[in-house]
């Protein structure tokens, strides 16, 4: 279900969900028609406890169609730099969780960004793992989350409009919001690989969800608040195909 009422002044209008599991269905069974009608569809993947019920719902309403996803390839957005190969922190570590261990997708239909590379070559991870988004002919539907200072994938507030794959430092929230995953901020990577704007821009559709009263306020300036770099998720605002999926905790500031 989700509310009629229109939000003065807010573009694009938000849909707001009566609980976040109808926001992760309502997503989770458009990815499942995408896949249908384009079997070899390719999707972008997110990371952040946002997720996990997409991916949950995604799994079911998968098994429960029948789903034929040996033709998909998902591509995620970002990764943390300087963790040990195969640390479960890893975003490719919880993604094989959600899609290949849940959902059955192979090892080599989920593409992510070299951490290792990235740390060495940081031009070359980048560089690299752009082209491989353009050759695989871009992406159809990308899930995002937001974090409180507005970054989407982890570019962080200054991110330019036209900017593309790079490695960059992670800003203090961000670290602070990952803490407890790493068990302390000292213990938390400081630099990250993370698609651009640009590169999240090119995607065909883009589903933006947001859960919880911790994100009311960033939805509330995403939505109403000028158009700027400090809070990148506004850049993503002219996109002509965006939804903003909220349950009603995230709407509640506007
Ligand atoms: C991380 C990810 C983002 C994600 C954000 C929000 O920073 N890089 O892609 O959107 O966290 O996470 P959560 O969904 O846990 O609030």
């Amino acid at each position: 279900m989700s509310t009629e009422r229109q939000l003065a002044a807010v573009s694009p209008q938000p849909i707001v969900h009566a609980h976040r599991d109808d926001a992760a269905r309502h997503v989770a069974r458009e990815i499942v028609e995408l896949i249908e009608a384009r079997p070899n569809a390719v999707l972008g993947v997110a990371t952040g406890s946002t997720m996990t019920g997409v991916y949950r719902a995604l799994v079911a309403e998968a098994s429960e169609r029948s789903l034929d996803t040996s033709g998909v390839t998902c591509f995620s957005l970002d990764e943390y730099i300087g963790l040990p190969p195969g640390d479960p922190r890893l975003f490719r570590s919880v993604l094989e969780g959600h899609l290949i261990h849940d959902l059955g997708l192979r090892p080599d239909q989920l593409v992510t960004p070299d951490p290792e590379l990235a740390a060495e070559d940081p031009r070359a991870a980048a560089d690299g793992y752009e082209a491989t988004l353009v050759a695989a002919g871009g992406i159809d539907l990308q899930l995002l989350g937001i974090g409180r200072n507005g970054h989407v994938a982890f570019n962080e507030p200054g991110a330019a409009a036209d900017s593309l794959t790079r490695t960059l430092p992670l800003e203090a929230r961000t670290r602070e919001d990952a803490a407890n995953t790493f068990g302390g901020l000292s213990a938390t990577p400081t630099r990250a690989i993370t698609v651009g704007i640009a590169t999240i821009r090119r995607a065909r559709r883009l589903r933006l969800l947001a859960f919880g009263a911790g994100k009311s306020e960033i939805v509330e300036r995403t939505l109403r608040g000028p158009e700027t770099i400090d809070v990148p998720a506004t850049l993503l605002r002219s996109h002509g195909d965006l939804e903003f999926h909220l349950d009603p905790e995230a709407s509640s500031a506007l």
